[in-house]
């Protein structure tokens, strides 16, 4: 089907248990689609609920309520088409750069001279075809975490899930990084669920902005961001980008970044 969403997430709750029987109400009642090729961008307070909602998609929790599919299957059977990106890169510093990229083709078993090949050309994807051989400590944050996106990407997972990717980079880094961001999505027609504390960086990189409000964690706005693409810095300037963060800080009640 070809209007079919790559995720669809109905009324999803979640309620964490903890060993003396107590209840955590996470999630509850969470409804939205992503479709194919769609960035969608997820922003709420710490604590609502975010990190949990992209685990329930990726599988790694299974969700206490609801029904999430994955181009119409159930998430265990589709971790294939998924990647996950975190705040932190996570390399293994005895692996070179190329090496870490590689890992998942190689838990797969499938790593060939072929995909070999597509690891070195995302690298250069992301400015870094000559560090190739080099190693995470040779690296600034910023760059490591590109390598840990071509980590991602290496598997042609057709989902990327991205957890404050950039939560721990510096300002400047932060804002280059969300224009190659926006270059790899265009580039390799991914579908991006991107977790975020800032709200300008949701709305400059989003074709939506979910917002989740907190105890229990709900999608309380899903609003369209109608700018156009590609998107360059000086759109960050406009007045209707302008708009849409006031909109969104208004239904999360606070200005900039949340905390
Ligand atoms: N494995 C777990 N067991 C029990 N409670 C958990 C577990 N993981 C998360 N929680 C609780 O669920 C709630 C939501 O956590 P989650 O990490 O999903 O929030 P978040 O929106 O990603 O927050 P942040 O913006 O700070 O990253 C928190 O109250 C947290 O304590
Ligand atoms: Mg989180």
């Amino acid at each position: 089907m070809q209007d079919q969403p790559v995720i669809s997430v109905q009324d999803v709750g979640m309620t964490y248990r903890s060993r003396d029987g107590l209840e955590n109400q996470v999630l509850q009642g969470c409804n939205f689609d992503v479709a194919s090729g769609e960035f969608v961008s997820i922003v709420g307070q710490s604590g609502s609920g975010k990190t949990t909602l992209l685990k329930i998609i990726s599988g790694l929790v299974k969700n206490t309520a609801g029904e999430v599919q994955v181009r119409g299957r159930d998430v265990n059977e589709a971790l294939h088409d998924i990647a996950m990106v975190f705040q932190s890169p996570v390399l293994l510093p005895w692996r070179n750069n190329l090496d870490n990229v590689m890992l998942p083709m190689e838990f797969r078993k499938r790593a060939t001279r072929q995909s070999r090949e597509y690891g070195l050309e995302l690298l250069d994807l992301v400015g870094l075809g000559d560090k190739a051989k080099k190693y995470s400590y040779e690296l600034s944050g910023g760059m490591q975490q590109r390598v840990a996106i071509c980590r991602a990407l290496v598997s042609h997972p057709e989902i990327l899930l991205m957890d404050e990717p950039f939560g721990a980079l510096d300002a400047m880094t932060r804002d280059s990084m969300n224009i190659e961001l926006q270059r790899i999505w265009q580039e390799t027609k991914r579908s991006v669920l991107f977790v975020t504390h800032s709200i300008p960086e949701a709305v400059w990189l989003g074709d939506r902005v979910v917002v989740v409000g907190d105890r229990p964690g709900r999608i309380i706005a899903d609003i369209k961001v109608d700018l156009p693409r590609l998107r360059t810095k000086e759109h960050r300037y406009s007045d209707d980008f302008a708009r849409y963060v006031a909109q969104v800080e208004s239904l999360i009640g606070v200005s900039g970044a949340i905390s």
